[in-house]
């Protein structure tokens, strides 16, 4: 693709964004974001942070109040020329409201949605085809789209905006409503469009564990404004303790103490313990062993990035 060739930035950069509602309500200030070609980022935050509506500014749904956003290096705005057509069509968009056609069938959808981008019909329906199957909802082609359930509808979602196959794709929060293992199903094919295919993904979730285990990098909105902007890692590494809960072997009525390290007791055969950030579990298990006790399961007591998320965004 021409566009990409000796292009090496960021695949989307906004800065300065900013957004006024008609209604005066002040939704974003001055939001900076990069975005790696090839990340899989997470923009999170509760509800209200400001979210679809910087999603919605970067799809072109929502007119942003002041700033900038590019799209591997060209500013959405302005003239318009050749180059900003093309970048646009780098980008594909599930936003957070189902927005088909309720009476169109399932793949007449899909290929609908590729004649915007002057997809010839026969590749538009190969692709139509490839993208339902990869969703699973070929065997729902012919139906009307409002006979879908909603987990399919927002599978639906997903393949009309990768009809076009974009570089780029923009998730507002794809996996709302979806039961766990469908979820887990979309992350799985998300990942691998991610790492097989090289599309970066910008999706928003409330659901945090997935963030952590899929998003390389993770930004967290609250009241308009960026409070957080780094890898996942380094967010992780940014709390100072946290609480596993240990499972016993067999009931000990005697509720024994440690010296090392206060165990708060909940029954008689399971604890909760403190670990500081940067002490090795291994001390704890040397201390258990010492005290004759017999560890059957250990385990974090809530997700990790919960606890950052709720102290961030409690402000
Ligand atoms: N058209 C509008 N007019 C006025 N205010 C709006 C409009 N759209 C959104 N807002 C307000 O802007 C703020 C941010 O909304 P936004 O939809 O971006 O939040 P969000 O982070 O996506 O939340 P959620 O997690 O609930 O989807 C909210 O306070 C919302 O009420
Ligand atoms: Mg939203």
């Amino acid at each position: 693709m021409s566009l990409l060739e000796n292009y090496s930035g960021p695949a989307l950069s906004i800065s300065g964004l900013g957004k006024v509602y008609g209604n005066g309500f002040v939704a974003l200030k001055d939001i900076n974001l990069q975005v790696a070609q090839g990340d899989f980022f997470a923009l999170l935050g509760p509800n209200g942070a400001g979210k679809s509506t910087t999603l919605g500014i970067v799809s072109g749904l929502v007119n942003k109040s002041q700033g900038q956003v590019s799209l591997f290096g060209h500013t959405l705005d302005g003239d318009g020329g050749g180059d900003v057509y093309a970048a646009k069509r780098l980008l594909g968009v599930v936003p957070q409201e189902f927005n088909f056609n309720q009476f169109e069938k399932v793949q007449d959808i899909v290929i609908t949605q590729a004649g915007y981008y002057g997809i010839p019909y026969q590749q538009a329906k190969r692709r139509s085809e490839k993208y339902l199957k990869a969703l699973g909802l070929w065997d729902k082609r012919d139906i009307p789209s409002r006979m879908l359930s909603g987990g399919m509808k927002r599978r639906l979602m997903i393949a009309r905006a990768l009809v076009h196959d974009p570089r780029v794709l923009i998730l507002d929060e794809p996996t709302a409503g979806v039961d766990i293992e469908l979820r887990q199903s979309m992350w799985h094919y998300l990942k691998q469009l991610n790492e097989q295919e090289g599309v970066t993904i910008i999706l928003t979730t409330h659901y945090l564990e997935e963030a952590e285990s899929l998003c390389k990098n993770i930004a967290i909105i609250n009241h308009g404004v960026i409070v957080k902007n780094t890898s996942t890692r380094a967010l992780l590494q940014e709390l100072q303790q946290q609480t596993l809960v240990v499972d016993l072997i067999q009931p000990y009525p005697q509720r024994p103490k440690l010296t090392s390290v206060p165990l708060h007791w909940l029954d008689d055969s399971c604890f909760e313990v403190e670990v500081k950030k940067g002490v090795a579990i291994n001390e704890l298990f040397q201390a258990f062993s010492q005290a004759n006790l017999l560890v059957s399961s250990i385990r974090p007591k809530s997700n990790r990035l919960e606890t950052l998320f709720v102290d961030l965004v409690r402000k």
